[in-house]
């Protein structure tokens, strides 16, 4: 989905604003993408003396920390209604257009999410806008993406990410001030199941509905799909993953694409 510069994203019948199309692949994403506490406690130390925090993309409401007091934002009816009842219920608004005052929240945070919007620029200046303190985006490198092991068996599927991902540097300008960057270590049992949590357990990536829940799945066709993953799990039963990535299954943690981005005023 594209639109002109200034103009209001447009949106699916499910409210999707971004590339992707939330109402296809957003039913099911909670059992895949369960926060990660080890990110989770990253984020949080990033966001702490904030007392209201604005989260942007907020989908299922990974990240969301009942220390603070949370706006949600999230354009897609089936990631609202995936909310546990225990979180803030969201708030039908985009990005780049956010129903705030300037200066509203202490902090504000987007996660996973920014690599989707449309009007990417307005997106970050409107998070900027509206807020006082820190502006958080957990995303990927696009430098990085192609790294990961993945790339072997599923080219088109990361070229997609390294082509969706906006570059580290650019984020960091749109927000301005003064920006911290902070690679973010990613868990062997990673809870939180992107591409890259998958590192040490390559079998997951079979499974059709853990790779539903990694849009950028769903921008290569379906025989192309299945050929990758005939790819791997060939590989996987010849023992020839194993050879060449084997000693992943033990590593403790792995450095991949994902970086923390937070950005103060000054
Ligand atoms: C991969 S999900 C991440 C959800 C959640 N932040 C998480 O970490 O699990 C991306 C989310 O960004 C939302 N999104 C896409 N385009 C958006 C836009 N223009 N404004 C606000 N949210 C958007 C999608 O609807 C989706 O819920």
């Amino acid at each position: 989905m594209s639109t002109l510069p200034g103009t209001p994203p447009a949106r699916s019948s499910d409210g999707s604003a971004g590339d992707a199309d939330y109402g296809a692949i957003g039913p099911g994403y909670r059992d895949f993408r369960r926060p990660e506490a080890r990110i989770a406690a990253l984020i949080e130390q990033s966001l702490a003396g904030a007392r209201t925090v604005l989260n942007v993309g907020a989908g299922a409401g990974s990240y969301e920390s009942s220390g603070f007091e949370v706006t949600p934002v999230e354009p897609s009816a089936a990631m609202r209604a995936q909310r546990p009842a225990h979180l803030a219920p969201a708030i039908d608004a985009v990005a780049e257009d956010l129903p705030f005052a300037d200066g509203a929240f202490d902090a504000a945070m987007t996660t996973f999410s920014v690599h989707q919007w449309s009007e990417m620029e307005q997106g970050l200046r409107e998070m900027r806008r509206v807020t006082r303190g820190p502006v958080l985006v957990l995303t990927c490198d696009p430098d990085l993406v192609r790294d990961f092991w993945l790339y072997r068996y599923a080219p088109l599927v990361l070229d997609t990410e390294a082509r969706r991902y906006p570059r580290i540097e650019e984020i960091t300008r749109i927000l301005g001030g003064r920006a911290e960057v902070t690679n973010v270590p990613i868990p062997r049992a990673c809870t939180d199941g992107f591409n890259e949590a998958y590192y040490a357990r390559p079998e997951m990536l079979l499974d059709p509905a853990a790779r539903k829940a990694c849009s950028a799945w769903s921008f290569v066709e379906p025989e192309v799909s299945a050929r990758y993953t005939g790819h791997l799990r060939a590989e996987l039963e010849s023992g020839a993953w194993d050879e060449a990535y084997g000693p992943l299954r033990a590593q403790e943690d792995y450095q991949g694409s994902l970086v923390l981005i937070s950005a103060l005023p000054r």
